[in-house]
């Protein structure tokens, strides 16, 4: 007989498993400290993040540009409608992405993430015993360029899984350059000049799958952090609200809109624009009797390209909030480190730090 505590993965319970033996039981590790608890915070929901049309943008509205930048500047996270992904490949993710969390535990063992990695199935930023856990089983795989994958990590069931993940990461990229463009226009610089530097950019994609849980008051599904690529697309399910964006020291959850996904502004890009446009922070909380996916790419710079604060975006007055390194070595320190807030952006910042 399995009990739970005996259900690990490394030395984590894997969640799906502890709830299907015992649906009530939420070990210690995953109750937060007061302050951390969803019960305890201040939720607003008369706020909703914004909703921005890419096709306007593409066609060049000037209200469009204006939402898309008060959206980077006010908020850091938006929606975006008609971005050219079809519905069809959307639900299809949906679909094989539930359908591997579905599988039973041995099979999805078969691509464990190996410890102090991201890549797999598994939990990822653990780093000790003591350290409160995630309500979340991840699968994290790395996508482009082709070096970053590990193709023994890319599940063969459900069939359909890795054609799937290809085709949408493929229109993924393409959303982000995008984006891209149009987010340095928003800025007044010249409209390539982020896809420009970032040369063969890096995607990484992440599934979370949050179970219902019976202390969703006092858990997180996932910890509050700020991103660390440039910027991320972020697809969910329609069953619930779990993502919540802070603002003004508040929670504002995001409400999935039918196919609509959700953007955010990554550490990296708030070091490019020199803190112009920020990375905000945000959380998953879990949800007492509904289960919730996301589907999470994470778009960054090649591992080699050294940035900085854009000089076009640094004006004398402020001079550079942050320092100049090279990419890669920003991404291994936020991988090495646990999520915590903005703590890991204070590698990048000059001068002494205001988070704690
Ligand atoms: C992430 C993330 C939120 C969610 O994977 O970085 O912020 O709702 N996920 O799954
Ligand atoms: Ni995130």
């Amino acid at each position: 007989m399995v009990v739970p505590g005996e259900v690990k993965i490394g030395h984590v319970d894997d969640i799906q498993e502890l709830r299907r033996v015992q649906p009530s039981v939420v070990p210690k590790r995953y109750v937060r400290e007061d302050d951390e608890q969803p019960v305890r915070s201040r939720v607003c929901t008369s706020l909703e993040v914004p909703i921005v049309d890419m096709e306007k943008l593409d066609g060049d509205h000037h209200d469009e540009l204006v939402r898309l930048t008060v959206a980077c500047q006010d908020w850091g996270f938006f929606q975006v409608v008609n971005h050219g992904i079809e519905e069809g490949l959307l639900d299809a993710m949906e679909a094989v992405t539930r359908e591997f969390f579905m599988l039973p535990l041995e099979e999805k063992e078969k691509y464990p993430m190996a410890p102090g990695t991201i890549q797999g199935y598994g939990h990822a930023f653990v780093f000790s015993e003591e350290q409160k856990l995630d309500w979340c089983n991840m699968l994290a795989l790395g996508v482009e360029p082709a070096f970053t994958r590990n193709p023994k990590l890319w599940p063969t069931k459900p069939e359909k899984f890795s054609e799937t993940l290809e085709l949408y990461s493929s229109k993924v990229r393409i959303l982000c350059q995008k984006l891209l463009t149009h987010i340095a226009r928003t800025l007044g610089i010249s409209s390539n000049t982020f896809n420009k530097m970032f040369g063969e950019a890096v995607q990484a994609v992440r599934m979370n799958y949050y179970p219902p849980c019976a202390r969703s008051d006092s858990v997180l599904g996932l910890s509050s952090h700020s991103d660390g690529s440039a910027i991320t697309v972020l697809q969910q399910d329609m069953a619930c609200v779990g993502l919540q964006v802070l603002k003004n020291d508040m929670w504002v959850p995001v409400k999935p809109v039918p196919d609509a996904l959700v953007i955010n502004i990554g550490d990296t890009l708030e070091v490019m624009t020199n803190g112009k446009y920020k990375s905000v922070e945000h959380r998953a909380v879990t949800n007492e009797d509904k289960e919730r996916l996301s589907m999470v790419t994470f778009y960054a710079p090649s591992y080699d390209v050294v940035l900085g604060p854009l000089s076009e975006l640094v004006t004398e007055d402020e001079g550079s909030k942050y320092k100049t390194y090279n990419h890669g070595e920003y991404s291994r320190h936020y991988v090495t480190n646990r999520l915590q807030g903005k703590k890991n952006l204070e590698f990048a910042k000059i001068g002494p730090t205001t988070y704690h």
